[in-house]
């Protein structure tokens, strides 16, 4: 075992001492303003995280905090900036800290609402964030392994499932359905798997170049060519997983979607898909023929957030072989995750620290899921930064799954880079989709 590998962790609970917290507004990937922060403790070292913030968000998301008015459109963050300097630093500052979880209690009791709406989960989950990086710097161990400590957890290099093909409301083509995703389940090691990823993303980029003559993106890096259907945007898939070399199925590469269904539903049970009017159980029956024809391991947010119905169509027609994620039902919400259990509406919850707004509250939606039997997928946003927690974060809790969108552009890399060289600088961790899920077809 490589040395750099055994950090002596301080067994002494080390406690964090903050003596500043600077904010600063910087852009995201969009292009539009997001939040940073910078923790300095009283030992000198420093330690910033920033906020990624969504586009396709769910109605029952931590609230962020936005200026209005006419700078940057009204999605400036200078006030979640001055609140974090005015009112959280000076409730932070000038005392030890013996848990993140004290710190992340105190700022939901200094904001005082449910969803963080007065100080802004983009200012709170941002703070969280570099807090937790403080307590990991202090018991001189490398994040993953400091969450893995906290959690319990047996740390577990993630499935990577690559978002190669944008629709919805991340792209201006017609494709309904906003994410389709490659994931090398098949693959020995988190290298191999970012190699198939990127190799794949070259092959679909050549085809769409021939078949469309332009490759055009979306938010989160895939390709966004006028595809009109999701059968056409997985037809295209299967083809580029071949183009590449690799074989498209359940234990090999795999594919995902996020309908995100939010974003096309009318009501009272009703969707407008490819251009027509359909009811949630035709809707089911269509996700239940693209099982039946496309290797498919993975549908996140199949229904709207508040269709229950729907959901619990499919949980039983399809739940006891492929995964179903809740990310607009859910909001990382431990509650809404353990009561979604009872109904029957999914077998797996998508984990984003910003829909919440703390590090301990990700982290208790985290270990609900594992309590009710259910999958996790720890996720980007669709507007992001070059913040790399939630790669620790994956690793630490060993959810097994991380969606980052496509294997290129620096604010999704950056997440891909770093589990990379966590594996290269640990020895022994494992790859693989991990033990948690109820609901698999692989
Ligand atoms: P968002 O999309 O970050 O725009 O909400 C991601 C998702 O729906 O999973
Ligand atoms: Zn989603």
């Amino acid at each position: 075992m490589n040395p750099a590998d055994q950090p002596t962790p301080n067994t002494e609970n080390p406690s964090v001492h903050i003596q500043a917290v600077t904010a600063e507004q910087i852009l995201d990937s969009r292009g539009f303003p997001t939040v940073e922060v910078g923790l300095t403790l009283d030992d000198g070292t420093t330690h910033a995280a920033s906020a990624p913030a969504g586009a396709s968000t769910g109605a029952f998301e931590a609230v962020e905090l936005r200026d209005g008015g006419t700078a940057h459109s009204g999605r400036g963050v200078l006030h979640a900036v001055a609140g974090i300097i005015d009112e959280i630093q000076p409730a932070l500052i000038d005392q030890s800290w013996s848990s993140l979880s004290d710190v992340d209690h105190a700022m939901r009791a200094l904001d005082g609402t449910p969803n963080l709406a007065r100080l802004g989960a983009n200012a709170v989950v941002a703070v969280s964030i570099a807090t937790a990086r403080a307590f990991a710097a202090q018991s001189e161990q490398p994040l993953h392994r400091w969450i893995a400590s906290l959690t319990g957890s047996a740390e577990l290099m993630p499935v990577p499932h690559f978002n190669v093909l944008n629709g919805g409301a991340h792209a201006s083509n017609d494709l309904d359905f906003q994410e389709f995703m490659i994931a090398p389940v098949g693959a020995s090691s988190e290298a191999e798997a970012v190699q198939t990823g990127a190799e794949i993303y070259h092959a679909l980029a050549a085809r769409i170049r021939a078949e469309y003559g332009t490759t055009g993106l979306g938010d989160e890096g895939g390709f966004a060519p006028a595809l009109s259907n999701p059968e056409a945007a997985l037809d295209l898939l299967m083809a580029a997983i071949t183009d590449a070399g690799y074989t498209p199925g359940l234990q090999d590469v795999a594919i995902a979607i996020d309908p995100a269904a939010n974003g096309f539903y009318d009501g009272a049970g009703q969707y407008r898909l490819n251009g027509q009017t359909i009811t949630r159980e035709q809707l089911a029956t269509y996700y239940t023929t693209l099982l039946a024809n496309y290797p498919l391991r993975s549908i996140e947010d199949g229904f709207a957030e508040d269709d229950h119905e729907g959901w619990k169509l499919l949980f039983t027609q399809a739940g006891d072989h492929t995964q179903l994620v809740g990310d607009d039902l859910f909001v990382t919400d431990a509650a809404r995750i353990t009561d979604g259990a009872i109904q029957g509406y999914a077998n797996a919850a998508l984990i984003k620290p910003n829909q919440i707004g703390t590090v301990t509250d990700t982290l208790a939606a985290i270990a609900a899921a594992r309590q009710n039997r259910m999958a996790g997928m720890v996720s980007h946003r669709s507007g992001e930064t070059g913040d790399t927690f939630i790669a620790d974060l994956v690793v630490g809790t060993g959810v097994g799954q991380i969606k980052s969108g496509a294997p290129a552009r620096g604010e999704r890399v950056a997440k891909y880079n770093r589990l990379t060289h966590i594996e290269a600088t640990t020895s022994g961790l494992a790859y693989g989709l991990g033990t948690d899920r109820q609901g698999k077809r692989s």
